[in-house]
């Protein structure tokens, strides 16, 4: 199964394994990280499953929306490597891809 690595708020690493068909977002909620808020379940509309994505993974990750783009312009948090993680699913191409969880805004 491809993998997914998370770093926490806190700094703690670590590795997950991804189901098919989950977006990033499912497989760090999944998993018990639960600082992990994805509030609104996916809907693109709530900012809190803000991550900051590998930027070596960055031409893997599908094209931002508007609607993304400004819901991360909500957070103090946000840089050049910030992504909405309900909004990249997790193919087979993003094996290894490595994740932090952003600043609670
Ligand atoms: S879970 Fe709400 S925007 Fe991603």
């Amino acid at each position: 199964m491809p993998t997914l690595h998370v770093t926490t708020r806190s700094g703690e690493e670590s590795t997950v394994e991804v189901g098919d068909g989950l977006t990033v977002m499912e497989a760090i909620r999944d998993n018990g990280f639960d600082e992990l808020l994805a509030l609104c379940g996916g809907c693109c509309s709530c900012a809190t499953c803000h991550v900051h994505v590998d930027p070596a993974f960055k031409d893997k990750l599908p094209a931002m929306s508007e609607d993304e783009d400004d819901l991360l312009d909500s957070s103090e948090d946000r840089d050049e490597n910030s992504r909405l993680s309900c909004q990249i699913p997790f193919t087979a191409d993003l094996d290894g891809l490595k994740v932090r969880i952003a600043e609670e805004d």
